[in-house]
């Protein structure tokens, strides 16, 4: 058994982008490298914590010592997430796809001159879903990447969402957050913004999990 102010709660932490299908050799994807969301379980693990690490085809190695739960769509990172509960907190550090293909197709699309034309369908937000489900864990955490206006628009989020904070980050290109080693964040929780200084994101993440554990121990 773990010791340490986490030992005897689980948190469930998603991580890592989703593909969507098109075909069976195509998907839609997007540039998350799941490098934070990896830092953070391995920061909740380091404090005791039981961790359900939900996680979409990232380029970052799982940690070691967490429970990896690999998924590739939205729809079954959301079905992993409701099969791992019940949680103490949710850490939802994943870059959920907006979108899914709904005329997807299970042989591979052909050349045949005419393009093909895909139909979107908007995918369940888990954020949301989990923060306002009857088995809401007691802190749920969520992410807001943004490109201007930060705090401003992670407010809004939060209240929108129904999640008790959000880690607010800056994306725009100049940053060089996405994919990069360091990343500049303000956590937003009922009393306010605060701006946390640059760190490298395993910086970040023994930050939010001491604020974690503070929370919920
Ligand atoms: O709405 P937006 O995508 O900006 O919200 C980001 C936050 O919501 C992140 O914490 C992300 O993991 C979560 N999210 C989710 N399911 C979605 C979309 C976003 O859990 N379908």
């Amino acid at each position: 058994l773990g010791t340490g102010p986490l030992a005897g709660r689980h948190v469930i932490v998603t991580s890592g982008p989703t593909h969507e299908p098109i075909d069976p050799v195509r998907y839609i994807a997007n540039r998350s490298s799941g490098a934070q969301g990896a830092a953070i379980a391995a920061a909740l693990r380091d404090l005791g914590a039981r961790v359900s690490f939900v996680t979409g085809p990232a380029t970052v190695p799982a940690p070691d010592g967490v429970t990896v739960i690999p998924v590739e769509t939205a729809a079954q990172m959301r079905a992993a997430v409701e099969a791992a509960l019940p949680a103490d907190a949710a850490v939802m550090a994943a870059a959920v796809a907006d979108w899914r293909v709904e005329n997807g197709s299970d042989q591979k699309i052909k050349k045949t001159g005419a393009l093909p034309v895909l139909h979107m369908a908007e995918n369940p937000d888990i954020l949301a879903w989990i923060s306002r489900d009857a088995r809401r864990p007691r802190l749920v955490v969520g992410f807001a990447a943004e490109t201007q206006d930060v705090t401003a628009h992670a407010t809004a989020k939060r209240a929108r969402k129904g999640c008790d904070w959000i880690v607010a980050n800056d994306v725009s290109p100049a940053t060089g957050i996405m994919g990069g080693s360091h990343n500049t964040v303000t956590l937003i929780t009922g009393t306010g913004p605060e701006d946390w200084p640059r760190m490298d994101k395993h910086a970040v993440a023994a930050r939010l999990a001491a604020r974690i554990a503070e929370a919920i121990a």
